[in-house]
């Protein structure tokens, strides 16, 4: 579907005007495609999308029908389900090669986030002598932090020295691209990995992962992300910038359920290696001989030779209804629909602020460099104000110690639902 946005307007803090606007969203129908969660027979403003995605209506179905297969074939339905439960994961190639920006053998859906991570780590996290440090952001998301932590102590090195952190500048919240390059540039040919956030979980900065990549090639590292808070939500390109690999989770912007199945991408020149490290399972095993079960490892040559076990169908039935909705709406007018939508949401907190003065938004105000989520710090009562929030139905996401983190998502908010949430915390402000 093609987001015709036609309105060249000037935002107006106005319930008329986020009325006109959604009137005027192609993407308007898709709302009543998911349950917006009821607090005292009210409708919530739902602004953590990306924390735990709604509940599209169609998803029980989805469940209901494996279910269904399971009851009438039993362990036949591997081969006989209409979608074959053996093969189950291919259904996620295409949808998913289209919201990344990948060929389709370079993604797989599998396992946990945390637990891809880890396995990604095991192939591309290879120290030697020379070559041992790992660059992030400094307070990468604590899942990740462990995560790396524990590789380097298993390689027997020590975390102080291996890590190396990029923070922002004193007095700053975000990072800086020229700080990240130069940090990778400066590493001294000791650096074996570069490992981002694709979006920052709690500034909502969206990294120049195409920038990172290029730098992390030159210094002879790799360059790997965390897209947890991007898939879904901003645009991504990750074969065309030269991506080694990627992991993220679905219940996020993908709207899969709580602890849904999570992905994986690798790109082709290594998932065609498959001599390449890892830790291998008999689903990753060449389809062909796979049941022949006998002894040697032979990885399929694309990320699919990344799979341990076998899929988690009631699981990736969720997800199967989640991708579809997003196949319906187009990749192209989500990113329209986001963008107008923060775009007001920023307008709107302006708005608010210019009378007083509580709020400092951290995430960045340039489009390139952020996506649905907006960060704002709570310069007094921060606490107090998001109480006052969630008792008026708005669900938020507070992170000490003063920090509410709001994300608007195109497939089901509204401009309307921004105006009210901007309505509200005006009125508590006043108070
Ligand atoms: C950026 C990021 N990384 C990792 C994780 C951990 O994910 P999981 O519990 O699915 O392994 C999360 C969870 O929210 C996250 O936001």
């Amino acid at each position: 579907m093609q987001y015709t946005n036609k309105i060249t307007c000037v935002f107006e803090n106005t319930l008329e005007f986020a009325k006109e606007m959604d009137s005027l969203d192609p993407l308007k129908g898709f709302r009543d495609k998911f349950y917006i969660p009821i607090i005292n027979g009210k409708q919530s403003i739902y602004f953590v999308g990306n924390s735990l995605g709604l509940q599209p209506k169609s998803t029980q179905d989805y469940i209901y029908n494996e279910l269904e297969n399971w009851a009438n074939y039993g362990v036949e339905a591997h081969f006989h389900a209409e979608v074959p439960w053996v093969d189950y994961h291919d259904i996620f190639i295409e949808p998913l090669s289209k919201i990344l920006g990948c060929l389709p053998k370079e993604v797989v859906v599998m396992n946990h986030l945390t637990v891809n991570l880890h396995l990604l780590l095991t192939t591309f996290y290879r120290p030697d002598q020379q070559r041992y440090k790992i660059i992030c952001e400094a307070k990468a998301f604590p899942s990740d932090q462990y995560a790396m932590e524990t590789h380097v102590k298993h390689h027997g090195l020590d975390p102080n020295e291996a890590i190396v952190e990029v923070s922002p500048r004193h007095g700053e919240y975000t990072l800086r691209t020229e700080d990240i390059l130069s940090a990778i540039q400066q590493s001294n040919n000791q650096t074996a990995l570069v490992l981002f956030g694709g979006v920052n979980y709690y500034t909502g900065q969206y990294f120049d992962l195409e920038a990172i990549t290029t730098a992390a090639h030159e210094a002879g590292a790799y360059a790997g992300f965390d897209l947890a808070h991007a898939v879904g939500n901003v645009e991504l390109n990750l074969h065309d910038w030269d991506i080694d690999f990627a992991c993220w989770c679905s219940y996020k912007y993908l709207n899969s359920g709580p602890g849904g199945v999570a992905g994986v991408y690798i790109h082709e020149k290594h998932t065609a290696n498959t001599a390449l490290p890892r830790f291998a399972g008999w689903w990753g095993h060449t389809k062909e001989t796979r049941f022949l079960m006998e002894k040697g490892f032979e990885a399929i040559p694309t990320a699919e030779g990344w799979q341990l076990s076998n899929a988690p169908i009631l699981a990736m039935a969720a997800h199967k209804a989640s991708l579809d909705i997003f196949d319906d709406a187009g990749m192209e007018a989500l990113h329209e629909k986001r963008k107008m939508l923060s775009d007001y949401l920023f307008f709107v907190i302006d708005d608010i602020n210019s009378r007083h003065q509580l709020i400092e938004i951290i995430t960045p105000r340039s489009e390139k460099e952020r996506g649905c989520q907006v960060s704002m710090l709570m310069l007094k009562n921060g606490k107090e104000i998001f109480n006052e929030l969630t008792r008026l139905r708005v669900i938020a996401d507070w992170r000490e110690p003063n920090a509410i983190r709001i994300a608007p998502v195109p497939l089901y908010n509204s401009f309307e639902d921004i105006w009210r949430f901007g309505n509200i915390v005006g009125s508590i402000l006043k108070n």
